[in-house]
């Protein structure tokens, strides 16, 4: 029987905070060099910025960009990469195993958000992990402030005559992993981040600032560590952090496709998490989510790699250059479903990363750049995604799974644009195999919706189907034919295994 929901504008769960369309920039194998930053390349402007890439990124739509890491953030001092570029060090990145050149940094960053546009805002990581409090109070200064102390004057004298106005800060990166450089356990961390948030807020009461969570929800110390975490900063901090990565295991589609529903319980823990250290502590302030990691990532394969291939300090080398299917995208775009559906508490939000590393964007140094199928669902998520969640509460039919149980087969969400009413419905078939008949009832304010502007489709014959260098527009989404409102009900079929964007007016 097909799957149902209703949709009427007077139940929603809360205004998409641009945020949510969020991505990463690690100094990570070739996100920065050869991904965003190639002087000589054909595309290179005359900052060493590749327009195409950057051309890319705008129709991407994302918004905040955390930098500079990442584990790389752990061991980086911020000013090896101000100044002159010759005077800049070449130092071991411990993290990767790799040389970083410093010949992009702070100022190369702010430049190339500047180029994106408006919408492009900086979310900075600090280093907690070799550094304190000492230098970042010294990295705000040097941002933020306006003119006539030593750092600030420094950042005027290197070509910068205006603050870069950082309000959104990563008080670390993933504390609580055994792999992170300079490792903390739970109380250190907590007290540490508290005392950087304390002495930030003396300098600017309005910084926001997120305070690290677990890398993981398989993390040992998962829930604790957040528990000891809020109890020193919760008055301090706005954000917890989340990271999540999801691969398919030993050939288990259907529990790869369901990956949602573990992102779906991850965050409504880390949300109770969260409300209880509040309870406990009789505050009334509420902290949201930054989930400031999350991408399918074949975690499983770059272990392999590295353990095959032990690096040797290159430049940029090739690493975590995963090629997505349309499967991948398909379980992305579910991601995103669930991050809107959670818009309420979710409201920053990266998809890591952003160029070559795990990303939407592929680049051939000095050749071309392409979209992977990944970078489709992301960008009609953020560009139709804006405005106001509805409350979908779907009846559809279920599956077993080996890893996630009995999910449903649809999941779906939808959102209305407050100033035109128009409604955009979000849908995944899990199915692998059937087809999937949907079935919308509009009510209230949705009965107005009187036509199908497009119902967009990224699904294929072969799931397994990418989009590479010799053939970068094999999977592209492409509009379905047949969907139609009679009698105030949204009628469709869902092929298998499909990415659905239904745009109604
Ligand atoms: O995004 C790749 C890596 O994943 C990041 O550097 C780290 O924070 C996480 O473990």
């Amino acid at each position: 029987h097909p799957a149902r929901f209703a949709l009427d504008p007077a139940f929603t769960v809360a205004p998409v905070d641009p945020r949510l369309f969020g991505s990463f920039v690690e100094h990570l194998g070739r996100c920065v060099y050869t991904g965003i930053y190639e002087p000589g390349h054909p595309a290179a402007d005359g900052d060493g910025l590749r327009t195409d890439v950057l051309d890319l990124i705008r129709e991407l739509g994302v918004t905040a960009i955390r930098y500079p890491g990442g584990n790389f953030v752990s061991g980086y001092r911020w000013e090896d990469g101000v100044g002159p570029a010759d005077e800049r060090p070449h130092r071991l990145d411990p993290a990767w195993r790799t040389t970083e050149s410093n010949a992009f940094g702070l100022a190369e960053f702010m430049g190339f958000l500047g180029k994106l546009g408006p919408q492009a805002e900086p979310m900075m990581a600090l280093n907690l992990g070799t550094r304190g409090v000492t230098e970042a109070l010294e990295l705000q200064e040097y941002a933020n402030h306006p003119a006539g102390t030593r750092l600030s004057d420094r950042r005027i004298a290197h070509g910068d005559p205006e603050p870069f106005g950082i309000r959104l800060w990563c008080l670390g990166n993933e504390m609580d992993g055994p792999w992170q450089i300079g490792h903390k356990d739970a109380e250190d961390y907590g007290k540490l981040a508290a005392a950087t948030a304390r002495a930030m807020r003396m300098v600017d009461p309005d910084v926001q600032l997120v305070a690290c969570g677990s890398s993981g929800r398989s993390m040992p110390t998962f829930g604790a560590w957040e528990s000891t975490v809020l109890q020193h900063t919760y008055e301090l901090v706005d954000y917890v952090s989340m990271h999540a990565y999801y691969e398919e295991v030993d050939g288990d589609r259907d529990s790869f496709l369901a990956s949602a529903a573990d992102m779906e319980s991850f965050i409504g823990s880390v949300v109770a998490t969260c409300d209880a250290a509040g309870a406990r502590l009789k505050s009334d302030k509420r902290i949201n989510i930054s989930f400031d990691e999350w991408n399918v990532w074949y975690m499983q394969r770059s272990q392999q790699e590295a353990r095959d291939n032990p690096l040797d300090w290159p430049h940029a080398p090739r690493l975590l250059e995963d090629n997505y299917s349309v499967t991948d995208a398909v379980v992305l775009g579910s991601l995103l479903i669930t991050l809107l559906r959670h818009a309420d508490r979710v409201t920053v939000a990266c998809l890591a990363q952003l160029v070559n590393v795990i990303a939407p964007i592929m680049t051939e140094p000095g050749g071309p750049a392409w979209r992977q199928t990944t970078f489709f669902p992301f960008a009609q998520a953020s560009a139709y995604g804006r405005g106001r969640v509805l409350r979908v509460e779907p009846e559809s039919p279920v599956h077993a799974t080996a890893r996630h149980g009995e999910v449903p087969l649809l999941h779906a969400t939808a959102v209305r644009d407050d100033e035109t009413g128009a409604v955009t419905v979000f849908a995944v078939n899990r199915d692998q195999h059937h087809p999937l008949p949907l079935e919308v009832a509009l009510h209230g304010a949705a009965a107005d919706l009187a036509g199908v502007v497009e119902h967009s489709v990224l699904t294929d014959p072969d799931p397994d189907a990418t989009n590479t260098l010799a053939a970068p527009e094999r999977v592209v989404p492409r509009p379905l034919a047949g969907t139609q409102i009679t009698g105030g009900v949204l009628r469709t079929t869902l092929p298998p295994l499909s990415w659905n964007v239904i745009r109604l007016t």
